[in-house]
């Protein structure tokens, strides 16, 4: 890379630190509270927490309720994943709990811009999520609203699926986009990151990285080092290496 090629690419938000938010999707559900503890101490940077309601997504998994069950188990960012529809009427009731970032999908409902403004009016830190097959050109009219634009790399439900190498694209496109705006928006990615993919979504301007899977596997020891790992993949990523 050229100076000058270094010198604009470190003026630009693509350059904020890298995040790692392991997804507790693939903790012990009967340990829930020590594993985010766990997590927390092992170095994650944000708590991912995915909310699926079996309806917009073929999965259930936990409500508010459990949100706040854990919110005294760490003070990390409590970033919430909400793959519900319809997800206005739920969204004060996260906030509530203790929610940091509320994710909303881009196709969960007819009035993205509405759901946008709601999660602001409530205080918090409000993201759009856009599944595998959404083009990034939804976000275009919200996009300088957002705190967090969330790239699926996998399809919605499950953890512990393959990651879909069709988004690098996306997350190029929208690493542009957010540079644009000037504006310190966050460009996460969630599904199927390991060390390896790590290292090609950064490289494509991501800065936040979701794992489930990747965070979780081994037992408690192992997180530390998990993390640590999907970090060096990232910065790899970043410096070409
Ligand atoms: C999938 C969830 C992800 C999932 C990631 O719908 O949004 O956060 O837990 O799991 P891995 O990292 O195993 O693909
Ligand atoms: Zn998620």
């Amino acid at each position: 890379m050229t100076a000058s090629a270094a010198s604009s690419r470190s003026a630009t938000p693509s350059q904020a630190p890298i995040r790692i938010a392991p997804s507790i999707l693939s903790a012990d559900f009967a340990r829930l509270g020590d594993e985010v503890a766990a997590i927390d101490q092992a170095g994650a940077d944000y708590i991912h927490v995915d909310v699926m309601d079996g309806h917009y997504v073929p999965n259930l998994t936990i409500g508010p309720m459990v949100v706040k069950a854990l919110r005294p188990w760490s003070k990390k960012v409590f970033d919430v994943h909400l793959m519900i529809a319809p997800v206005d009427p739920y969204i004060p009731a996260f906030v509530e709990a203790g929610a940091d970032i509320v994710t909303v999908h881009a196709e969960a409902g007819p009035h993205l811009h509405r759901s946008v403004q709601l999660v602001k009016s409530l205080g918090v830190k409000v993201g759009v999520s856009l599944n595998p097959s959404t083009p990034p050109e939804v976000l275009d009219y919200v996009l300088p609203d957002l705190d967090l634009v969330l790239v699926m790399s996998v399809n919605p439900g499950f953890g512990g699926q393959s990651f879909i190498p069709s988004q690098l694209d996306k997350i190029r496109i929208l690493r542009s986009k957010i540079d644009a705006t000037g504006r310190a928006i966050d460009l996460e990615v969630d599904g199927g990151v390991t060390p390896e993919t790590a290292a090609l979504v950064a490289a494509a301007g991501a800065d936040v990285l979701v794992a489930g899977s990747a965070a979780f596997k081994g037992g408690a020891e192992a997180y530390a080092p998990n993390i640590r790992a999907l970090r060096a993949g990232a910065d790899r990523g970043r410096t070409g290496g």
